[in-house]
């Protein structure tokens, strides 16, 4: 089964137009022997909404975040994400998409030793030409980058390493490097499978609210159905490379997202 997604904004607010990121008919594998890992998927991502991905591990969470980047062998099918049309575009198109494409990693991906602003001043080399890749940056870049971490919420840390701040915070510091990169989307794959709950919460609050401010879309891919449900505006639900449910969150409880977590085998097995 493949759904496509419809907007999350409720007949308040203003109407979106067209899904900034469209897939259709989605086919992935990784060798040609191989089974497909994605099978069929159709996602629309809209401007200002946060899309939970779930599924159990294998389901092909990481690889449909990797197609969106160009990192994933795409067999069939199409991938749009603005303008890009990401089957087909060349090395240095590639870069650009991906230098428009925020993600975000259940382990930070910091750089341990050096300062919380210097790690959010790298979200500015994406875009940059070859002064900025010397080591030197723009004043304005330094000043949006303190902007940033203020947004966050630590930009009294700036000048600490990385590796003094906890988890929770290093999410921050994450998050605030890639906004770094002005994107037009966020990826984030499984961005609080790192952290306590109460960290958990904060960081996909802050993820909703970018997504909400900045009208952009957050797909953040997760493992706990209950923070699928308190911080999400729609769910998606993959199981073996195929969507099997798909809803606005407020429409949907634990009971209709069982068939995302193979629940009749595992009692089989029991
Ligand atoms: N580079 C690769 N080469 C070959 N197979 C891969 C590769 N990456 C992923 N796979 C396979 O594709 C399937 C989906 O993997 P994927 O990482 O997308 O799942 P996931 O839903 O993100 O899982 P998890 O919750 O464990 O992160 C798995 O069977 C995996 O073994
Ligand atoms: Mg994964």
């Amino acid at each position: 089964m493949s759904i496509v997604g419809t907007p999350a904004l409720s007949a308040q607010q203003k109407p979106v137009a067209e899904p900034l990121v469209s897939i259709r008919e989605l086919r992935v594998r990784y060798a040609p022997q191989d089974p497909f890992v994605l099978d069929g998927v159709d996602l629309d991502l809209f401007r200002g909404e946060t899309v939970a991905l779930l599924g159990s591990s294998g389901s092909g969470k990481s690889t449909l975040m990797k197609a969106l980047t160009g990192f994933a062998p795409i067999h069939s099918g199409s991938v749009r994400a603005g303008d890009f049309d990401v089957a087909k575009l060349q090395r240095g198109q590639l870069r650009r998409l991906r230098s428009q494409t925020g993600q975000v990693f259940q382990q930070f991906n910091l750089v341990g030793r050096l300062s919380v602003l210097t790690n959010v001043l790298t979200g500015s080399l994406y875009g940059a030409g070859a002064p900025n890749m010397l080591g030197t940056f723009r004043s304005a870049d330094r000043k949006r980058a303190l902007e940033l971490l203020d947004r966050v919420g630590i930009a009294h840390k700036a000048n600490e390493p990385a590796r003094s701040l906890s988890g929770g915070q290093q999410q921050r510091v994450a998050i605030a490097r890639a906004l770094m990169q002005n994107p037009r989307v966020i990826l984030a794959d499984e961005p609080v499978a790192s952290l306590d709950p109460k960290m958990s919460r904060t960081v996909l609050e802050l993820l909703q609210q970018i997504a909400r401010e900045d009208q952009i879309p957050v797909l953040v891919s997760l493992h706990v159905l209950p923070l699928a449900l308190a911080h999400s505006d729609r769910i998606v639900g993959l199981r073996h490379g195929e969507i099997v449910v798909s809803g606005h969150t407020a429409d949907l409880t634990a009971e209709m997202l069982a068939p995302v977590y193979d629940i009749d085998e595992e009692e089989e097995d029991e």
